[in-house]
């Protein structure tokens, strides 16, 4: 038995099999336990040596069955180890990274740029009050310019901005009419309209507002040329046409003037070579003096642009809407590395 018994396990590869070589010796029914069963059918001085004979073979079984069982599970868990192990030498898988939208960049650049002369950053509500957008701005109820802007209405006294002008009637009254000031206020504005490649009910303005004693027109001027080199290049230059707006007088629409042609082809704009980017002029004597500015000592100038207009200008973007889509095949254009 016991020669029998220690040849199979040195066989055996896996651990099932070597449970059922301890049942076949040592089980109940093993062939063992069926010898030491027999041993009262023997004599008295047989039963010793033979009992003596037995327990050997068991103790040499059941030594050699654990040290199998060793054995197997060591090899097991090498195999294993060998298969989990990790190649840290591997390039890693890269990780997608978001950046700003085109939109962002664009605004922070152009903030930026006015921040670099002085402008400091302000904000206003989205849903404003029929005042504020309005009447502040020397467009009293009724005014016929109000049709320029088709307004969201959300009561009779409060509308979603169609503007950020807004924000000027605001700025102006936080500064108490005793105060210069410059800035600028980007934010989101609302129109009646129906969308489409160049319309979109929902659009960025960027506000600017310059108050102080002596404002002149050629300061607006100059500070748009600025901004206009800066921001599209050197050779660029701006014309100011005349314009309405009830809150400016006198006031302007800026074009810049389109790229010259050359090997590389030409910038977006066709026909004229000029472009409308911006509207703007001096602040109108009335909105000084509701918000409490003495027009005889103060004077002002500003503007309202469109961000949207510029990144599109500026990279050939054809279509508003794929600022809004977040078509990331898009959008991933203008991330930096
Ligand atoms: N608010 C005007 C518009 O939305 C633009 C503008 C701003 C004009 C400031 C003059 C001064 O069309």
């Amino acid at each position: 038995i016991r020669v029998e018994a220690l040849e199979r396990i040195a066989e055996v590869e896996d651990i099932k099999t070597l449970q059922d070589i301890r049942i076949t010796y040592l089980g109940k029914k093993g062939s063992l336990t069926s010898v030491l069963k027999g041993m009262g059918k023997l004599s008295k001085e047989e039963r010793p040596v033979v009992g003596e004979i037995a327990n050997k073979v068991r103790d040499a079984i059941t030594t050699s069955l654990e040290a199998k069982i060793e054995v197997l599970e060591n090899a097991a868990l090498e195999k294993q180890l060998e298969a989990e192990s990790i190649d840290v030498t591997l390039p890693g898988r890269p990780v997608k990274v978001g950046g700003p939208h085109l939109l962002t960049s664009i605004v922070e650049e152009i903030e930026d740029l006015f921040i670099g002369m002085g402008y400091e950053i302000k904000e206003g509500p989205e849903v404003e009050t029929d005042y504020f957008n309005f009447e502040a701005l020397n467009l009293p109820k009724n005014h016929p310019a109000r049709d320029m802007q088709d307004t969201f209405y959300i009561t009779n006294e409060l509308l979603l901005r169609t503007h950020t002008s807004p924000v000027q009637a605001r700025t102006m009254r936080e500064y108490k009419g005793i105060k210069p000031f410059k800035m600028i206020c980007p934010g989101k504005v609302y129109r009646r309209d129906n969308d489409d490649a160049t319309h979109s009910h929902q659009f960025t303005q960027i506000e600017g507002l310059y108050v102080d004693k002596n404002v002149r027109m050629s300061d607006l001027k100059g500070t748009l040329d600025t901004f206009a080199k800066k921001m599209f290049g050197e050779d660029r230059s701006i014309r100011l046409r005349p314009s309405f707006f009830p809150f400016t007088e006198p006031s302007v629409e800026m074009d810049i003037s389109c790229k010259v042609c050359n090997g590389e082809g030409c910038s977006v704009c066709k026909g004229t070579g000029w472009i409308e980017i911006l509207g703007g002029g001096m602040v109108h004597p009335n909105v000084l003096e509701m918000a409490g500015y003495d027009p005889q000592v103060y004077s002002g100038f500003a503007f309202g642009m469109g961000p949207e207009r510029i990144a599109m200008l500026k990279y050939g973007v054809n279509d508003i809407r794929t600022f809004y889509t977040n078509d990331v095949r898009f959008l991933k254009q203008y991330h930096q590395a």
